[in-house]
């Protein structure tokens, strides 16, 4: 059995095939819990977690708070819009402060790439990333893994699509870095303004002309969100125009495999990324993916903590 020896999550880039392959396996038994009718397990009893998010969430910061409670740690959340990070304080002040109060866990969301280095360089407790800036968001990677394991059973040989603005997402690349290492391949697709150069160096990436080329044959089809709040300038003619060679709709689903899933992080622009009957569409696993983050934020906080104590 493979051993998890890291004490942040911040990309999965940092993390072996073996380790993955343990978050994963952990994510399933924690879904055991999910199921009862009490929910909670004493498996972090005494530990605190502080959820600090300097950006807008729904999905990811409410997953980590009902997984940390899940497992019954402490969970304090942050949002920075009504802290003192409105008076000008720095982020390395901010995490010193919370340090202060001795938590075991700083779960952080930050516009800034790779800000989580700098704080995991300054702080004594774990750092998970939930998302920083266009660099990586693990745990949506994790769970997008474990959603593609629990419909194919396997990720190894899957041909992925992930069609969008694949510059500005973070998404797009934990989840390149957890697929190739994983043994699936992943095709990308989007506006040559939104593909970033040399992204075929990533692992096994192919980068398609059209999002015909992704889709066709594939086991997964992956949508991801226009960044407007990334982009700073328009990338697009507009959003019409880029629905019609980038959306997924009834007519262009029907390129993928008779049993391919579609998957979308979320929050979706219905009607630009995608037309609202594939959304609510049979073949959608986006609610499966949402299900699926509880569990595997409950793997990520238990498997930092040592993952000593049996769930
Ligand atoms: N997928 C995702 O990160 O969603 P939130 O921004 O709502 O957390």
């Amino acid at each position: 059995m493979a051993e998890f020896k890291q004490k942040h999550i911040i990309a999965l880039r940092d993390l072996s095939k073996e380790e993955i392959e343990l978050l994963l396996s952990t994510a399933e038994s924690m879904r055991e819990v999910n199921s009862r009718d009490i929910k909670k397990v004493p498996t972090l009893r005494g530990k605190t977690i502080i959820n600090l998010f300097y950006e807008a969430s729904t999905r990811t910061r409410t997953s980590f708070e009902i997984a940390g409670k899940r497992l019954s740690a402490d969970t304090v959340n942050i949002t920075t819009s009504s802290s003192s990070t409105t008076k000008g304080e720095t982020l390395a002040d901010t995490a010193l402060n919370l340090l202060a109060m001795k938590p075991d866990i700083i779960v952080m969301r930050h516009a800034v790439s790779g800000s989580h280095y700098f704080l995991a360089d300054k702080v004594n407790c774990s750092i998970i990333n939930a998302g920083d800036g266009a660099h990586e968001h693990p745990s949506q990677g994790l769970l997008d893994m474990l959603t593609m394991k629990d419909h194919f059973g396997r990720l190894d040989g899957l041909k992925v699509a992930i069609v969008g603005d694949i510059t500005h997402s973070r998404v797009a690349r934990s989840n390149i870095q957890g697929l190739t290492k994983l043994g699936s391949s992943v095709f990308v697709a989007g506006p040559p303004t939104m593909m970033p150069p040399c992204v075929e160096k990533l692992g096994n990436v192919t980068v398609c002309a059209n999002m015909k080329e992704a889709i066709q044959d594939a086991d997964v089809v992956m949508m991801l969100r226009i960044q407007q709040e990334r982009q700073g300038k328009t990338l697009m003619p507009n959003t019409r125009e880029y629905s019609r060679y980038f959306g997924l709709n009834p007519l262009n689903v029907k390129l993928a495999k008779p049993n391919a899933i579609v998957m979308h992080p979320g929050p979706i622009n219905r009607g630009v990324e995608m037309s609202s009957y594939v959304v609510d569409g049979e073949q959608s696993w986006i609610l499966k993916q949402v299900e699926n983050g509880v569990a595997v934020r409950m793997s990520m906080l238990y498997h930092v903590c040592g993952g000593e104590v049996t769930i």
